[in-house]
């Protein structure tokens, strides 16, 4: 039986960045209470949740107090200790469950799973020594990316390797323990999908999405995807058949790479709102956040419907070099949308904020939200 959580009840929240952030201003707009957890204070998600609790996440009886208070726990990043979560599993419901969060942690895992499940990904190799390194870039040739397993996000822990004579030196800068190889993929075009599943299995998914990265960070996301209906249908499936096989309850976004000739191939999954579904707060009938709340309460999935073509530009703390940025000269633009988190320091490469725009083709919602971004470039007087 699906067990409905409806408004009124009490939804917990571990990690408390921007996506918590917008998670709390949906859930509570629907009527929820919002009570988040993090090591931090005064936090993105804790300026807009009813409750901000402070404590490490391997402090047991901070968690577990804080589990008790819930009707519900789930997630704006899946890093977070398995143990932290067997805890608040033992307390309350948690969605999505553990399990999912286990894989989602682990590069290796990951691709384990997807592969076992027989869905496409980059060939890859586990490395655990430098012999083991050596071998494996033999088998799956450079140019290849060596990546860290646990905790990697905005392209940490990546490494590329173009040739075998490299690998003494790259072997000494690893970057973690626990590593994998992958070939570097020559995509066309980078994609996502973000698909929701309710507990009685009904899905959703969102428009694919076409991502632009620089640096390994997420630039900007624009939607609908400039591909062909045969490609948006396949992402969609793919995404659709992963989500079952995880039996997610929640909201998963799959990252994938487009190559010539039409071939997807899955590089990551994050089972959580994304960045490259931030444009669906306008540009979509439904937010990615409203369904991440209605799908892990037992409520029905809104529309995925896109209202406008969209395109939205991530603002990274090295916007604030030369100084303030030129908010009012961005917001000039029509169809523009402002979001900024609520962080206090702009470091270079932290995700401070997003524009989105709105216009009547993907090419006029690029364009408009380059041009924002160059006017926040001017600071002000
Ligand atoms: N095997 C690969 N081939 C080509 N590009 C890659 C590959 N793996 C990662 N990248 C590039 O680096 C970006 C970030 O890597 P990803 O695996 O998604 O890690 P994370 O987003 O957790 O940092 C990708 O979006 C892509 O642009
Ligand atoms: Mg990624």
């Amino acid at each position: 039986m699906t067990r409905r959580y409806l408004p009124g009840a009490t939804i917990g929240l571990m990690g408390s960045g921007q996506l918590g952030r917008m998670f709390s201003i949906a859930a509570r707009r629907m009527g929820y209470r919002v009570e988040v957890f993090s090591p931090e204070k005064d936090t993105p998600a804790g300026q807009f949740a009813d409750r901000e609790v402070t404590a490490a996440y391997e402090n047991e009886s901070a968690v577990r107090d804080f589990a008790k208070g819930l009707d519900l726990l789930t997630f704006e990043f899946e890093n977070i200790p398995r143990q932290t979560i067997e805890w608040c599993s033992a307390e309350c419901e948690v969605r999505p469950g553990s399990s999912i969060l286990h894989i989602a942690q682990n590069r290796l895992r990951e691709k384990d799973f997807l592969s076992g499940a027989g869905i496409p990904v980059a060939p890859y190799r586990a490395v655990h020594s430098a012999s083991e390194l050596a071998t494996a870039l033999e088998e799956i040739k450079a140019p290849a990316i060596l990546k860290s397993a646990a905790f990697g996000y905005d392209g940490k822990g990546q490494r590329l390797i173009d040739r075998a004579e490299e690998l003494g030196e790259i072997w000494r800068e690893r970057p973690g323990d626990e590593l994998i190889l992958e070939r570097a993929i020559d995509f066309e075009k980078e994609l996502s999908v973000i698909v929701a599943r309710g507990q009685d299995g009904t899905m959703a998914t969102f428009p694919v999405c076409e991502n632009l990265h620089r640096n390994h960070i997420l630039d900007i996301t624009v939607v609908p995807a400039r591909v062909s209906v045969k490609i948006e249908e396949s992402g969609a499936d793919l995404a659709r058949t992963i989500a079952e096989k995880m039996g997610l309850v929640g909201l998963l976004a799959v990252e994938m790479f487009l190559q010539a000739g039409g071939n997807l191939l899955v590089n990551e999954l994050a089972p959580r709102p994304h960045n490259s579904g931030h444009w669906t707060i306008e540009g979509c009938a439904t937010s990615q956040f409203e369904q991440h709340v209605r799908a892990v309460c037992g409520l029905p999935l809104g529309s995925t419907e896109i209202l406008r073509p969209s395109a939205m530009a991530n603002l990274l703390g090295d916007l604030w070099d030369p100084g303030e940025p030129d908010w009012a000269g961005a917001l000039e633009i029509e169809g523009l949308h402002l979001h900024l988190y609520g962080k206090k320091h702009p470091r270079p490469r932290r995700k401070m904020g997003h524009l989105t725009a709105l216009a009547s083709t993907p090419e006029k919602a690029i364009e408009a939200v380059l041009r924002a971004r160059e006017a926040l470039e001017r600071p002000t007087e």
